[in-house]
């Protein structure tokens, strides 16, 4: 038996160097984070208000990053998981209101350490059933002992209302048994729900737009 089979056999988070592998995608969340919480107190001290409700940070597990891999059909490796799994270290920025998601999506794109690789806005364009948030793939310099390295983030933005529908979509998937998928009448609701939520979000908008003036 070569080496190499039996070094990918092992399941990913067993592998050499996965807590090494593992630790720079840990680094970059915390990376990021420091740079979202700098930007909501400067707002604060600068404005009185801070377009930031709340941030969630989200590293990948071994087991998740494993189950990904064989779902895309790729080999388990550590060089693989590098090479195909993007959102690894994961960051959600809550904002209270549509305009404070793109001001913190320019904010923290307009930094020159800070690379934008893609960006999908299910704002402006809606998944089918629904879903909405700005979703970024950056890439962040990390400086370790001996070296520099560039990892790959992926920051979901949404509103509070927009975080609301999500959190209860993703439950609702989970709770039905057929493998998270949603009978077609709750399907109807949701969007329904997905649309009373988008009409609120630029209502308040509209509120706190003329409380500005
Ligand atoms: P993944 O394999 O899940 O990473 O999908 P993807 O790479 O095609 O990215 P996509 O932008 O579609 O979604 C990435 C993440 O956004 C998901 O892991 C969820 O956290 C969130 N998301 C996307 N679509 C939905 C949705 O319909 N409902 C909810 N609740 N969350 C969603
Ligand atoms: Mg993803």
């Amino acid at each position: 038996m070569k080496w190499t089979d039996q070094e990918t056999s092992l399941p990913l988070g067993k592998q050499e160097g996965f807590e090494l592998f593992h630790h720079e995608y840990d680094s970059a969340i915390q990376k990021v984070n420091t740079k979202i919480e700098i930007l909501a107190n400067d707002f604060e001290v600068r404005n009185d208000y801070s377009p930031i409700h709340h941030i969630v940070k989200r590293l990948k597990t071994a087991e998740s990053i494993q189950e990904k891999l064989e779902r895309l059909g790729c080999e388990v490796s550590i060089p693989s998981a590098r090479e195909n799994i993007k959102d690894i270290a994961g960051l959600r920025v809550v904002c209270n209101f549509i305009e404070d998601v793109y001001q913190v999506a320019d904010m923290l794109t307009d930094q020159d350490d800070i690379e934008l690789i893609t960006c999908k806005d299910y704002i402006k364009n809606p998944k089918p059933n629904g879903y909405r948030s700005l979703h970024l793939g950056l890439s962040v310099p990390v400086f370790l002992i001996d070296r520099k390295i560039v990892v790959p983030v992926e920051l979901q933005i949404r509103t509070v209302a927009m975080d609301f529908w999500a959190s209860l979509e993703h439950q609702l998937r989970y709770k039905q048994n057929n493998e998270g998928r949603i009978s077609e009448k709750t399907n109807i609701e949701l969007k329904a729900c997905a649309e009373v939520s988008a009409k609120l979000d630029m209502q308040m908008q509209k509120i706190f737009d003329e409380v500005k003036k």
